[in-house]
């Protein structure tokens, strides 16, 4: 086995390429990014390869030379700056996918390509949104990712790649932040209640969404690609779920553990829109049955880790 993970510096990348590298070995995983390491001192470990995931030159000539056998392709752009750059982030989402495909389909790597919720659109029921459902998103962020989850189920039918993916929620992680996306305030305001016991929500306090810790968050990404292809009935992609909150719900819990926090709300319209558009609680049936999709953060279990981590490092 040996991998190749774009996007290896961003907010899952981060965290994912060392669990790789721990699970299959420090000589078995190849990082590249469209930043250079330097910007990123932390991930020097491995070989790393600066790649816009666009090049497919490039990247073929990596493949080939460092005999790729499974990628994990998390270059894109989230949500929020998508919307700002619409033109772009299909670019990036859709042509960056294009590439990671056709390199997989000659070299005959497995593929995985995380969906989100933001797959969902306003017409698709809010809760307990089922596996195969309305899918109809009225973001450029949530049409790249209907769009990627056809194009790699395209893939796996028409030549045999073996692509798979998971719609993720919200990822909360105290590594690294993550960075424009509309579930970004469930990260920041665990470093504002601890620096400043207050925060600023951008998203209004009854809000819920579908959120994830990093640990089950790997843990999707290692297990899925790990599952037996003759239990899979579905590929791209499967909802997952850890807990499904509101910024009020989120308050009450670090309240638990700093109890003067306050939050107030300054909303961002485009953010507002963006998750009023999206789901507030995924089912995730198909993930437990076909892979055993299991998580193991709650809310409280999270926000006691979160604050505990984030103070032990004096952040
Ligand atoms: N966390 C992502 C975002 O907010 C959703 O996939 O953009």
């Amino acid at each position: 086995m040996k991998i190749l993970i774009t996007g290896s510096l961003g907010q899952l990348g981060s965290e994912l390429a060392p669990a790789l590298m721990k699970r299959y070995g420090e000589n078995n995983v190849v990082l590249t990014d469209i930043k250079s390491i330097e910007e990123k001192p932390q991930s020097e470990q491995g070989l790393f390869f600066q790649l816009d995931c666009r090049d497919s030159q490039k990247l073929f000539e990596i493949v080939s030379k460092e005999k790729i056998t499974r990628i994990y392709h998390l270059a894109a752009l989230l949500s929020a700056v998508a919307e700002s750059r619409p033109q772009e982030a299909w670019d990036i989402n859709i042509n960056g996918l294009y590439s990671i495909l056709e390199v997989a389909r000659v070299h005959g790597c497995s593929v995985f390509t995380p969906s989100s919720i933001a797959a969902f659109g306003p017409n698709t029921p809010k809760d307990y949104t089922p596996q195969d459902t309305i899918q109809q998103p009225t973001s450029m962020y949530g049409v790249t990712k209907v769009a990627g989850e056809l194009l790699c189920n395209y893939y796996f039918h028409k030549y045999g790649v073996d692509t798979r993916g998971v719609r993720y929620p919200g990822i909360i992680s105290n590594v690294t932040m993550p960075g424009g996306g509309t579930t970004d305030y469930a990260v920041e305001i665990y470093y504002e209640a601890i620096k400043k016991k207050r925060y600023t929500c951008f998203l209004g306090g009854d809000t819920y969404l579908d959120m994830i810790y990093m640990p089950d968050a790997i843990k999707a990404a290692i297990d899925l690609m790990e599952a037996n292809p003759a239990k899979l009935r579905h590929r791209n992609a499967f909802n997952v779920s850890a807990m499904s909150f509101s910024p009020e719900d989120l308050s009450a819990y670090i309240r638990k553990y700093i109890p003067q926090f306050e939050i107030s709300y300054n909303i961002d319209p485009v953010r507002q829109a963006l998750a009023n558009s999206w789901p507030n609680m995924l089912e995730d049936y198909a993930a437990r049955v076909e892979w055993g999709w299991d998580p193991e953060y709650d809310i409280d279990a999270m926000t006691s880790d979160m604050l505990e981590v984030l103070k032990n490092r004096g952040a």
